[in-house]
């Protein structure tokens, strides 16, 4: 792991370097990305900048410095040594009071790489109890404020499922922990729509761009009558599910293998360093 703070690449990555009062530690201020890194090179780099500008906006903190941050992911990667693996960037509210309002130190940016393993091609999921809230001031954002999503993952975990479903204050079907879910019904590709309160997922909207699909809000139990069900994210790529809840699915079916098969032809283009 290499690990880069507020401008600084540190010596020994484990080594602690965020202040105690840090707003991103107390009361989870912060807005992070995750980003996929093959042969030493980021994917995506620019969507994914793009999108911490506009959850930095959504939560009122100070415009990211892009600049900074692409010096962070730079020395993070230097020697390219990272066959597969994840960059990690973090930008928090930096040292605050100790309540909820936020102070006036300049903010903590944090860049870390460190390796990852592949996902198998197929997975099971499990639906949660808890509804994602579209009509939330959080809602879309990628913030660092993510226990809802542990306690999530925790409840999967218990029935066998490396992903939990939320759907909405709607009843609609929203999205994983940390994917996005597109399935087949009636032969079309579906997917919700960023009205949902899903996060607006780069693998989401390349799998749109490069394969198509319908944006569609409907009710979660729309997916018992799928054919095929397929999660993708930046960790997972495209990823089938054989299980939802207690119902088996044909994964990878015939359309989540096509998108699979685009997914690993078109990836390349979008390898870094930009
Ligand atoms: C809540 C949530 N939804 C969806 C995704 C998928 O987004 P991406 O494809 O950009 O990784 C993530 C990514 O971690 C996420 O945290």
């Amino acid at each position: 792991m290499r690990a880069w703070i507020n401008g600084n690449l540190l010596p020994d990555p484990s080594a602690p370097a965020v202040g105690v009062t840090d707003h991103g530690l107390t009361v989870g201020d912060g807005v992070f990305e995750a980003i996929k890194v093959v042969a030493g090179r980021p994917f995506a780099l620019t969507l994914h900048l793009e999108r911490l500008a506009r959850s930095a906006r959504g939560l009122g903190l100070p415009d990211v410095d892009q600049a900074a941050v692409r010096r962070g992911v730079a020395a993070v990667l230097d020697d390219h040594a990272l066959p597969l693996g994840r960059l990690r960037i973090t930008y928090t509210g930096g040292p605050s009071p100790l309540g909820s309002g936020r102070g006036d130190a300049a903010p903590t940016l944090v860049v870390v790489a460190d390796a990852m393993g592949a996902w198998p091609e197929t997975t099971a999921v499990a639906t949660v109890p808890w509804p994602r809230n579209e009509r939330g001031a959080l809602a879309g954002l990628k913030t660092t404020s993510y226990a809802e999503n542990v306690v999530a993952l925790a409840e999967a975990a218990k029935v066998g499922a490396s992903e939990a479903i939320f759907a909405n204050l709607a009843g609609h079907l929203c999205e994983g922990t940390g994917s996005n879910v597109f399935y087949v019904v009636d032969g079309e590709l579906r997917t919700p729509s960023l009205a949902s309160g899903c996060l607006a997922g780069v693998t989401r909207r390349l799998v749109l761009e490069w394969y198509g699909g319908r944006e569609v809000d409907e009710p979660i139990e729309t997916v018992d009558r799928a054919s095929e069900v397929f999660l993708v994210s930046t960790t997972r790529d495209v990823q089938g599910v054989a299980r939802w809840d207690d119902v088996e699915l044909p994964a990878p079916g015939p359309v989540t293998r096509k998108v699979a098969e685009l997914w690993r032809e078109r990836e390349p283009e979008l390898l870094g360093p930009d």
